[in-house]
């Protein structure tokens, strides 16, 4: 088995279009990503496939989209204006700035000597309005959570959901990184897709169990292989301010055994902070005929999109030696591939072979949106195509096509041919996806 390296998944990413660095026509941005056509079709897929897991298929769930940017009294009341900080350490000689924790003794770029280590806060400061005085001052949310804890009242006076129910978003945010690295494992700017699950107080451990394998189930839906996942229960001084429990899920990495994503038991600490900062009750009925109301615990399952993405890139990329070239393919499932079938006329100068192709394509697509069309090069450059891009099956129209109405629907893993009539192909394709 080859290494599967960071350069080997960076390059690809960017050659094929999933992934290209931030502001690169003018040097890079450290710490921000932008999505090509195929990223964004894989990023889609997944976060549609959390959503259909997590909100549509279940009726105790909650979906929102709120602001970016909320009140600053609400990130002073969830502590993240005291406590979302990294430790800070500057090099007197060279003035490189460092994560206190990542670096030991002497500075890695010069030699030099750290200063004292400072708190820094990850939070993106701005000014709301055309005013620079200090009320105006907001922030970019470094987690969605913030939206939904805001948005709970809401909830219930639209709704009224008896306990236990949950609030679901997918959306940015934004962390200073003090340093950014390891392609999208850390990054300053991402999007994450989290959970704020209610449980009446001596719920919770229960809850924590259901939302642990629910984690699982998702990362196997999405092709991470369960061995390649490992759970950590951490430890008391190194858990976020708001937790009483965390699981960090962590992936084998190319660099190394990492997180991946976490689940965390976060008590009532959001909702009282709240409820104290902002003098409204953000409580729920628990019993109809005395009207009793409690303040419900939470659990709160925490995915990072582009982590995510990078834990994909990384299992599925793989390196096949058996021919006289290397051949590179994406291993994705079908149900992430940006892309689900390609379509080809076997030659594209002859216009009934290309005519047929056409209407098989049409057809597909009206069906699957997902389908490419490919005629340049010979068929097996067009192969090598797809198969970097991670497109589970190849459909050939040739001469046979025009006989007998059957097509050549090749696998990308196993290189395997098999001739499938048109009236079958969709149900072929859609199987598959
Ligand atoms: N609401 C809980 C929360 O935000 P977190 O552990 O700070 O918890 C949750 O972040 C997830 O968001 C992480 O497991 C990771 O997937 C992702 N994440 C956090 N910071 C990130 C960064 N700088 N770059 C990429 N992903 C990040």
């Amino acid at each position: 088995m080859n290494e599967v390296t960071m350069e080997k998944i960076v390059s690809l990413a960017k050659r094929r279009g999933f992934i290209y660095p931030g502001s690169e026509i003018y040097g890079g941005l450290s710490g921000f990503w932008d999505y090509g056509p195929l990223g964004v079709e894989l990023k889609n897929n997944i976060k549609n496939l959390w959503w259909r897991m997590f909100v549509q298929n279940r009726d105790d769930m909650y979906g929102v989209d709120t602001a970016i940017i909320m009140s600053s009294e609400a990130w002073k009341a969830s502590g993240h204006v005291e406590g979302f900080q990294d430790p800070l350490v500057e090099c007197k000689k060279c003035r490189h700035r460092f994560r206190a924790d990542q670096v030991e003794g002497k500075c890695p770029e010069c030699g030099g000597q750290f200063g004292e280590v400072k708190q820094f806060n990850m939070m993106f400061k701005t000014h709301i309005g055309a005013t620079d005085d200090a009320g105006a001052v907001s922030y970019l949310r470094p987690e969605t959570a913030g939206g939904i804890f805001v948005n709970f009242k809401n909830i219930i006076d639209s709704f009224h959901p008896k306990l236990p129910f949950g609030i679901a978003q997918i959306g940015k945010a934004f962390r200073n990184e003090i340093a950014p690295r390891d392609f999208l494992f850390r990054v300053r700017e991402m999007e994450q897709m989290e959970v704020e699950y209610f449980v009446q107080p001596g719920e919770w451990e229960k809850g924590f169990e259901a939302w642990r394998e629910n984690v699982l189930k998702f990362l196997t839906a999405i092709g991470i292989m369960r061995d390649s996942v490992h759970e950590l229960e951490v430890g008391d001084g190194d858990r976020a301010h708001y937790s009483k429990r965390t699981i960090d899920f962590e992936f084998d990495f190319p660099f190394g055994r990492k997180e991946l994503c976490g689940l965390a038991y976060r008590g009532d600490f959001d909702l009282q902070a709240h409820t104290k900062a902002s003098g409204v009750e953000l409580s729920v009925i628990v019993d109809d005929a005395t009207g009793e109301k409690t303040v419900p615990h939470v659990i709160e399952p925490s995915f990072g999109v582009d982590r995510t993405i990078l834990a994909l890139l990384a299992s599925a990329y793989t390196e096949d030696d058996s021919g006289e070239e290397t051949r590179v393919y994406l291993k994705f499932n079908s149900a992430v591939a940006p892309i689900k079938a390609a379509v080809f006329p076997l030659l594209k100068n002859k216009p009934e072979l290309v005519a047929k192709a056409r209407g098989i394509y049409t057809e597909l697509k009206k069906a699957v949106p997902q389908i490419m069309w490919d005629d340049n090069g010979n068929i097996g450059k067009r192969y090598r195509r797809q198969d970097e891009i991670g497109t589970p099956v190849c459909i050939t129209i040739d001469f046979q096509t025009l006989e007998d109405d059957t097509v050549t629907v090749r696998n990308r893993d196993t290189g395997a041919q098999e001739r499938v009539s048109t009236s079958a192909l969709l149900q072929r394709v859609t199987a598959d996806v």
